[in-house]
């Protein structure tokens, strides 16, 4: 037996140990700290997640003896911690937890996102929580419980006093450094409350193209092709689209509704544009996100002019979309490439009255703002919904 001494939930402690225990064997059956759950026991599920040096660990593969003299934190030093309050409500509220195996070494993970990671998508969320292991809940709940404290954290001093409490590993128990997720743009970040909202562009693959349109407007190309330039009036010709903001770093923020049925999506995110004057091809790429059912959209569109006889353009346009979240089941089934179809149309004829508009009309074409659902759309759905339905029969 050798004797060790740590700091422990704020506490020195002294306690002896065989030469081979494990930290969380030493922290549950030599002091009874029972709130560190072993699962895997083989440093897979992450149920023993603890705070060593205010970093997390797996304490059931790391050796008890070599961390001596370390500050060891367990679920049971927050009580009264008011970030871990914030969370464990969030918990609560986004049923994120079940059986509750999982859930101190998932808290554990999700305070050291909230503390280390500055507005941290979805995406790299679970990321994070790749070594958090729970059986019951589908992980959709913990995501949004997370994503709900991280948004509300802004501007409260809860993150400050958090960063006070814990140190990175090694480095005397410093103030922790917050790591933007993304590079910050020179001009500066959306307002807070957007911030929250809107996934950086290309923090993903790039969607591939799926979905390939193409129409005629009568109007020669280079004319198409300086209104094609003109962002705004772009937005306003894409039904259901709004510009909410031109950054003057070159990005959009964009927002999107969509209503199908019962079924509504207002997706809001950050869009940009690059063209190529000599050959007439533009691609507009974004990212928004649905926060009502936590759904995720990456697109890219990319546009040809191409000169048509007497006068007139073609306008090839092809689609590459990503949709992930509660409405990712509706990338299946062609029922996106149903929406993109109506919504190409309704862009076609909006374009063709904006080009019609003569220059400092006074009022200005009354474009259709809606999204108009076809009937090809609804079949697609119906036969979508039927097909699932015949599937899930017992
Ligand atoms: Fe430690 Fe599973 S019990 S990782
Ligand atoms: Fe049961 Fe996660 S809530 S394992």
């Amino acid at each position: 037996m050798t004797r060790l001494e740590y700091t422990i939930n704020g506490e020195a402690v002294s306690v002896e140990v065989e030469p081979r225990t494990s930290l969380a064997d030493m922290l549950r059956e030599r002091l009874n700290l029972t709130g560190t759950h072993l699962g895997c026991e083989q440093g897979v599920c992450g149920a023993c997640t603890i705070f060593l040096d205010g970093m997390p660990a797996r304490s059931c593969i790391t050796s008890a003896l070599p961390c001596a003299g370390a500050e060891i934190k367990t679920i049971e030093a927050f009580d009264d911690d008011p970030l871990m309050g914030q969370l464990r409500g969030a918990f609560n509220a986004n049923h994120a937890l079940q059986c509750g195996f999982c859930t101190p070494g998932m808290l554990i993970t999700a305070r050291d996102i909230a503390i280390r990671l500055d507005d941290p998508t979805e995406e790299r969320i679970r990321i994070e929580l790749a070594g958090n292991l729970c059986r019951c809940t589908g992980y959709m709940g913990i995501v949004r419980a997370i994503q709900a404290v991280v948004a509300t954290r802004s501007g409260s001093d809860l993150l400050d006093a958090s960063k006070l409490a814990l140190g990175p590993a090694g480095a005397g128990h410093e103030v922790a450094k917050v790591v933007p997720t993304t590079p910050r743009k020179p001009s500066g970040p959306p307002a807070p409350a957007m911030a929250a909202l809107i996934p950086q562009p290309r923090s993903r693959p790039r969607p591939k193209p799926s979905v390939h349109q193409s129409f005629v407007v009568a109007f020669p190309r280079a004319k198409v092709w300086e209104q094609f330039g003109d962002v705004p009036s772009m937005v306003r010709c894409i039904p259901g689209a709004s510009l909410i903001s031109a950054e003057p770093n070159g990005t959009y923020q964009i927002k999107m509704r969509i209503k199908v049925g019962p079924i509504t999506a207002e997706f809001a995110g950050i869009a940009e544009q690059q063209r190529d004057d000599a050959e007439m091809v533009g691609v507009i790429s974004g990212s928004g996100r649905d926060s009502r059912s936590a759904s995720l959209a990456d697109g890219e569109l990319t546009y040809r002019l191409v000169s048509e006889a007497e006068a007139s353009t073609r306008i090839e346009i092809d689609v590459g979309y990503v949709l992930s979240g509660a409405l990712g089941q509706f990338a299946r089934g062609g029922i996106v490439n149903h929406f993109i179809s109506a919504i190409t149309r309704q862009f076609a004829e909006n374009l063709g009255l904006l080009l019609e508009a003569k220059p400092g009309a006074e009022a200005p074409p009354q474009l259709t703002s809606e999204l108009h659902v076809l009937g090809s759309l609804m079949h697609a759905i119906r036969a979508w919904l039927t097909a699932l339905l015949r599937k899930n029969r017992p």
